[in-house]
């Protein structure tokens, strides 16, 4: 694949983050045209779509048995081509009138995970071709998410950005662009919410539904933080007995669920050292003295940047809207404005429209991928 630049980009008219939890499509001169979750539903006899986005999210786990609610999107990569193209497709045609969308969708750029290997950078491309675009760029999302958060990727200075997703955290030090050293970790919002999820069911034998998980652990972190001790309070949660099968309320100090959901943590923490290890001495000093910034809908995680900042001893931040980060990077490349955020630590030097010398500062970032002309369906 060839590499491109921040020029072939300003050209794109849409810009794509396909997520496991939500797909987010920017449109030039319409803005952010769609944030909803990345599931569909269909009939399972008949193959059609009966929803997509929110509408499919609500269905889930409580569909008869001719509908199935399917997620086409998993770790950042599309698993399932044909059900990521219907989504996409219907969620922008929600959106955009059809002739609007033809030409919307003529040029687009995507993010893909920065370890993304072939197939993955192919489904993703074949995604976006089945529903109309004739040229496809790929964006590294940390590099994406960096822009997003202001951070000045472009200078010849370090900047780390934590990606924190639904099922993996990634982790990238960027300068001149690119990614300089990189790391991936198996914890995101998912991934805690399945050890709080499996902490009660070894310990208390309780089922929870589904959709309680994500209320249950940010009331439990939300009192105090993760690991700061400050909550001391015990909560009660209603759940379903794993023997019995009956309704039952058990009562739970939140320290013990800090302590379930240290594991993954840890991982993360290691993680940080080992990508800090890769970087040459020069990026890690930059990094001691502007420290990290996260993104990605985890970041909102309550105390994850306090645990952080005392294990790794550097300054966190977390950026504005976060879970938006990614997508609003791409929409700045299109738009050839890479200016830093204003709570970012470097605003002078970037103003304006900041393409490097060459403009190929991305080039580690970015790849072209043309791809037979097709129409939106
Ligand atoms: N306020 C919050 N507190 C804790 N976790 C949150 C919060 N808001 C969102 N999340 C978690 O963030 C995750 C979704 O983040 P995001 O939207 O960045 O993921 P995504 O882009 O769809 O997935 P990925 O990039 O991993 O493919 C979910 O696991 C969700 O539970
Ligand atoms: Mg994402």
């Amino acid at each position: 694949m060839s590499c491109s630049t921040l020029e072939s980009l300003t050209r794109c008219s849409v810009a794509v983050d396909l997520g496991a939890a939500r797909t987010r499509v920017y449109a030039k001169g319409a803005g952010l045209i769609v944030d909803q979750p990345s599931a569909v539903a269909v009939n399972t006899y008949s193959g059609s779509l009966i929803a997509v986005g929110q509408a499919a999210e609500r269905m889930a786990g409580r569909t008869p048995q001719h509908i199935e609610v399917i997620r086409p999107i998993a770790n950042g990569h599309v698993v399932d081509i044909e059900m990521a193209r219907r989504m996409v497709r219907t969620l922008i045609g929600e959106k955009l009138p059809r002739l609007r969308r033809r030409r919307t969708m003529q040029r687009a750029v995507v993010t893909v995970p920065h370890d993304a290997d072939p197939l993955t950078r192919r489904a993703a491309v074949e995604t976006l071709s089945g529903v109309g675009a004739r040229h496809v760029e790929l964006v590294e999302a940390p590099i994406a998410a960096a822009i997003g958060s202001g951070l000045p990727v472009v200078h010849p200075e370090g900047a780390m950005v934590l990606l924190c997703g639904t099922t993996s955290t990634q982790i990238a030090v960027v300068s001149l662009g690119a990614i300089v050293a990189a790391g991936t970790v198996g914890l995101g919002g998912d991934t805690i919410h399945h050890s709080v999820v499996q902490y009660l069911r070894n310990r208390h034998e309780l089922l929870l539904p589904s959709q309680d998980v994500r209320p249950l652990h940010l009331a439990l972190l939300g009192s105090g933080g993760v690991g700061t001790g400050v909550y001391t309070g015990t909560i009660e949660v209603q759940g379903r007995d794993v023997v019995s099968g009956l309704a039952r309320t058990v009562t739970i100090d939140p320290e013990e669920v800090r302590g379930a959901i240290q594991t993954p943590l840890t991982g993360l923490l290691d993680t940080i050292r080992i990508v800090l290890h890769r970087c040459p001495p020069d990026l890690v000093a930059d990094l001691a003295e502007h420290g990290m910034v996260l993104a990605g809908g985890t970041a909102l995680l309550p105390g994850l940047a306090e645990q952080l900042r005392e294990h790794t001893g550097m300054a966190v931040q977390v950026a504005e809207e976060p879970e938006l980060c990614a997508v609003n990077g791409l929409a700045a490349m299109m738009s050839g404005r890479i200016t830093p955020h204003p709570t970012g630590w470097d605003s002078p030097a970037a103003e304006g429209t900041a393409v490097p010398a060459g403009a190929g500062a991305l080039a580690g970032g970015a790849d072209a991928v043309p791809v037979p002309g097709q129409d939106i369906g």
